[in-house]
């Protein structure tokens, strides 16, 4: 399921924050794509307050991956892979994903398979003060999908 999704302000973004976090789940990746300060990490700071994280969620200048408790029994697993080449191998990292909640900016620099993997993928376009951003699901439950949607209409 594809949707469209503007974001005019911070309110906007929050509230986004707040419809994934309610549908946030172990074994869901949410995939961030767009240009450098998009809002990529704004989004996941967001998502972090929702879901308990009391850690400051940053974006790291050499640290590909960060891990951050939740107040469920799954953490956040936040990916900003910006840095990461071909010659990079990522694929020992995916264990650690396993059983948590994986949130993934700059995710096609990441040499995984997402195929068979429940994803959220969101992509960012800026137009002057607007983002416009495309929400797109896969092997999600349709009741995840249902709530997601209906929250972001
Ligand atoms: N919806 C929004 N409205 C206004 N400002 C925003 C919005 N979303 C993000 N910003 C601001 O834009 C700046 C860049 O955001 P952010 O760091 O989240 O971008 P990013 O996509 O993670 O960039 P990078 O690719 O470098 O990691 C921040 O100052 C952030 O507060
Ligand atoms: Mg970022």
């Amino acid at each position: 399921m594809t949707q469209n999704y503007q974001l005019k302000t911070l309110d906007d973004t929050k509230l986004l924050a707040k419809a994934i976090a309610k549908i946030a789940d172990r074994n869901i990746y949410l995939l961030l794509s767009g240009e450098l300060a998009s809002g990529k990490t704004q989004l996941t700071k967001f998502i972090g307050a929702e879901i308990g994280v009391t850690d400051v969620i940053n974006s790291p200048s050499f640290v590909i991956l960060n891990q951050y408790q939740t107040k469920y029994d799954w953490k956040l697993i936040h990916i900003d892979a910006y840095r990461l080449d071909k010659k990079n191998d990522f694929s020992e990292y995916f264990e650690l994903t396993i059983d948590n909640f994986t949130i993934a900016e700059w995710p096609e620099k990441v040499n995984w398979n997402f195929d068979k993997l429940k994803t959220i993928a969101i992509t960012f376009k800026v137009d002057s003060d607007i983002r416009n951003l495309t929400i797109a699901t896969n092997n999600l439950t349709s009741e995840a999908e249902q709530t997601l949607f209906a929250d972001i209409k």
